[in-house]
């Protein structure tokens, strides 16, 4: 890199690429006071060049040859996504001691080590906030500025899309199909929204997050996944009821010897900070040892937000740069493994859809003794479809005290197995 400018190869040109090239052309003189040497968007790397973007650079500046590009620069800043070519061209930088920024949550999750490694090996720096939580400033903090600190627990809203869609069955009752439309209609949800949906986006943030928070590598291999799409309005409307509101959570905390990651629907008391965060907004909730409860909340998605997050990486890796000094150290030395489900002890809701009939209720109540398994609270009610019926239909549903996971899971499946239980209608976590 020379002293004066900073030359930058843009891979990718959708929603944030488009607003990244706007603030590199836009605020260049700026960013030059701010680095100590000029940024110089000396190219962008597209699929195809006529595609119609937000923001339209210089027509000379598009290019399909993302590798001879990438050969010219100084600082690459890859906004592609999905695994291949991006892992291949970040790893031909990286060896070229070429600086990476990156936003792809995928890859990192995935092979964030390799690539940890690889810049390490090389002396290239590789910094990638806008991978989680959009234009939230969450993994510099982890890296940084609780370096010195001992994270105990994260706890977040790391998606976006599902948030939308619980805080809007929270508000107005609405069931998941109607709200899932809607965040469609929006933009929110893409046309498959399987990866909000079904808790795949909020996992592999959750893997980065684990990796920094604890110093260790995870994958999104190592994140145990519960999606969303179970959750119904009576669901909803029950843990409204007793207080509480459904979040989808993503948690990452230290298990024993080990660190258990999990993205799954939790009931979160109202009093909870998390519980205030609304429409598609996201939040981080980190606890440690010495700085106590921390709350990061922002805008999780979105191309100028998450190009926020990109220009911050790359203003701070080319001041680094300019100045001298190493970039931020590697995050896997302690190495600790992910460990399963089983141990988690958490408070659970069941709800059961039961036959109505003398002693079911003692029954049921004994399958939780059984195993181990306190109740909190239970509540009956006719089953809401055949209250004009004779019908021998109720609705049940429990509150447990704290329980492991396994015992929640062999409670349940002896109550699937009772001829009075015609179905259980859901088993979620209560958070907090
Ligand atoms: N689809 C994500 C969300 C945004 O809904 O939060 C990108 O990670």
């Amino acid at each position: 890199m020379t002293e004066s400018t900073i030359k930058v190869a843009l891979l990718g040109a959708g929603t944030v690429g488009s607003q990244v090239a706007r603030i590199l052309t836009e605020d260049r003189d700026e960013l030059a006071q701010r680095i100590g040497g000029t940024p110089e968007l000396i190219g962008i790397a597209v699929r195809s060049v006529d595609t119609p973007r937000d923001y339209k650079a210089a027509d000379a500046l598009y290019t399909t040859d993302a590798e001879s590009l990438i050969d010219r620069a100084d600082v690459v800043i890859e906004l592609t996504g999905g695994l291949e070519p991006a892992k291949t061209r970040i790893l031909h930088a990286l060896a070229a001691v070429k600086h990476v920024v990156s936003g792809n949550k995928a890859l990192i999750a995935a092979h964030g080590a390799e690539l940890m490694t690889a810049a390490r090996q090389s002396g290239a720096q590789f910094s990638f906030e806008a991978a989680v939580a959009g234009a939230i400033p969450i993994l510099r903090p982890l890296r940084d500025s609780l370096a010195g600190d001992h994270i105990t627990r994260v706890l977040g809203i790391m998606n976006g899309t599902t948030n939308f869609m619980l805080d809007a069955m929270d508000a107005r009752g609405a069931d998941f199909d109607e709200v899932l439309a809607e965040a469609q209609r929006l933009g929110y949800a893409e046309a498959d929204p399987t990866a909000d949906v079904e808790g795949h986006d909020a996992a592999a943030k959750a893997a980065i997050v684990a990796s920094l928070a604890f110093h260790s590598e995870f994958h999104i291999d190592d994140v145990h996944c519960t999606g969303i799409s179970d959750i119904t309005a009576d669901d909803v409307t029950a843990a409204a009821n007793d207080g509480y509101v459904i979040k989808l959570l993503s948690v990452c905390e230290r298990d024993g010897e080990g660190v258990n990651i999990r993205v799954n629907p939790a009931l979160i008391p109202r009093s909870h900070p998390l519980a205030s965060v609304h429409d598609a907004y996201n939040a981080v909730f980190v606890e440690s040892r010495d700085a106590g409860e921390l709350m990061f909340y922002g805008p999780g998605a979105g191309g100028a937000p998450t190009a926020s997050a990109v220009m911050g990486d790359f203003v701070s890796l080319a001041r680094r740069s300019v100045l001298g000094g190493p970039g931020v150290p590697d995050y896997s030395y302690l190495g600790l493994a992910a460990t399963s489900l089983s141990n988690v002890v958490s408070r659970y809701t069941v709800g059961l859809e039961v036959r109505d009939q003398l002693g079911v209720l003692a029954k049921i109540a004994n399958v939780f003794a059984e195993h181990g398994v306190s109740i909190e609270t239970m509540h009956q009610a006719k089953h809401r479809e055949r209250e004009d019926t004779a019908g021998d239909h109720a609705t049940i549903r429990i509150v447990t005290h704290k329980t492991s996971n396994e015992d929640l899971r062999s409670t349940i499946a002896e109550l699937t197995s009772l001829p009075t239980v015609y179905n259980v209608t859901s088993v979620i976590q209560v958070e907090g």
